[in-house]
């Protein structure tokens, strides 16, 4: 294998060959293990080859790898009722006819307009919602609309609740929410006028994990309430236990219109993805949105392994516990480097903030942090749709506390090296 060349592969790639994993651990051709950080593209969440996400696809793989998603498979059903099952009670169906975040969340996008008769999204700053035409010009950077030839004009972005760098310069125990609050202005003005859904990350993930403050869902619902907006949830790396819940809906106390999952729902990488909806998003034609590879039920097995394995009190109160000990961890780093502005996180989604002397983001430390980690045997991907500032800590649900000390070593030991 390592006589292989990339020279035939369209985009560029790393010097690195990646040979095996298990676990936490991802492993080069030489044998080094890496601890990733980042759980692949933040979709492990039963980190490498989690053996009953394997068994399950072998297995399944064996009698029926794909049918046409109009016909029933006990394993379609069975996901299908086990989300609407776990998701918050709004949510009253399950659309698996997907390939993954973009497309769930541009059908999700279908369905608002269609239930409201409505066209305008309203989407957040900093927000990465998928890297399709309309999706990369949902999101909410400059870099990804700037990609796009045939950009879509439905979009209108909001200031994200980013209290560490108020967009409003307040102070969050006396802003009143502002950030909520101004999206009335942003309808007047902004939009069409003619809004069907709010799309929004419960924590703004690759723009820096930003969590929202403390009653910005419950006033985001009412003004959703008072506007006839839907408000869609886009949980495509907060769903699946990532926050030590199921779903960070629940951790938010917020009931949506409609959700969107993928990344870990696949375990260990499986392609799989779907759309949540409640009554109120009910009534798009079967086939408006859907995809060859959606309802996939090899990959139906695997999401029903992992839900087996996540969907436990003991395995989510471990991502809590694993979660507060790598913060802990971290705002003790603070004290020691200047460089640390902020440690922000819920459950095993953490946030690192690294800043220049003066107090601005300082992405090109971030960087050199980030391209260094290898050295210390950790991958860590940075905040690219945000200010490139902060670096992500997102490892497998299943870290155990050991592991999660010894990431935090190998990242003192960078920082001693590397950080200020
Ligand atoms: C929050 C969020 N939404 C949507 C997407 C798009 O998902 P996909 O790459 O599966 O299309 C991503 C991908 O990184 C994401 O992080």
């Amino acid at each position: 294998m390592n006589q292989t060349s990339a020279k035939d592969i369209y985009y560029a790639v790393s010097d690195s060959r990646m040979e095996r994993g298990k676990g936490i651990y991802l492993y080069d051709s030489d044998g080094n293990g890496y601890i990733d950080c980042a759980s692949g593209s933040f979709n492990l969440s039963l980190g490498y080859s989690h053996p009953a996400v394997v068994e399950a696809i072998k297995e399944q793989a064996d009698q029926l790898i794909h049918a046409r998603s109009g016909f029933q498979h006990p394993l379609i059903n069975t996901l299908a009722s086990r989300l609407v099952g776990l998701a918050p009670k709004s949510i009253t169906s399950a659309h698996l006819k997907v390939t993954g975040g973009s497309t769930a969340n541009e059908g999700a996008i279908r369905m608002a307009q269609r239930a409201t008769g409505r066209r305008d999204i309203i989407t957040l700053f900093r927000s990465h919602v998928g890297q399709t035409m309309t999706m990369a010009s949902l999101s909410g950077n400059a870099f990804r609309k700037a990609s796009v030839p045939f950009p879509s004009d439905t979009g209108t972005q909001v200031p994200d609740p980013y209290c560490y760098r108020c967009f409003y310069g307040q102070q969050r125990e006396s802003c009143g929410l502002m950030c909520v609050d101004r999206i009335d202005d942003f309808i007047e003005f902004a939009s069409s006028g003619s809004v069907a859904a709010i799309l929004v990350e419960p924590i703004s993930a690759n723009g820096g994990n930003i969590v929202s403050p403390e009653g910005y869902f419950g006033k985001l619902r009412d003004l959703c309430d008072q506007h006839g907006i839907k408000l869609i949830l886009d949980e495509l790396q907060t769903g699946i236990g990532r926050t030590g819940h199921m779903f960070a809906a629940e951790y938010f106390g917020v009931e949506p219109d409609g959700m969107t999952l993928g990344k870990g729902l696949g375990g260990s990488g499986a392609q799989v993805a779907a759309i949540l909806a409640s009554d109120g998003l009910s009534g798009l034609p079967a086939d408006d949105h859907s995809f060859t590879f959606g309802a996939n039920i090899m990959s139906a097995a695997a999401a029903v392994a992992t839900l087996d394995v996540i969907d436990d009190p003991a395995f989510l109160a471990n991502v809590r516990r694993t979660g507060a000990l790598i913060m802990e961890r971290m705002e003790s780093l603070k004290s020691d480097f200047s460089c640390i502005g902020d440690v922000r996180g819920v459950g095993l989604m953490i946030g690192v903030e690294i800043i220049d002397a003066d107090g601005r983001e300082n992405a090109k430390l971030t960087n050199h942090l980030a391209d260094k980690a290898m050295e210390f045997g950790l991958i860590i991907r940075t905040s690219r749709n945000g200010l490139g500032n902060v670096l992500k800590f997102r490892p497998p649900l299943i870290i155990t506390a050991d592991e999660a000390t010894l990431m935090c070593d190998r990242f003192e030991a960078l920082m001693r090296a590397h950080g200020m």
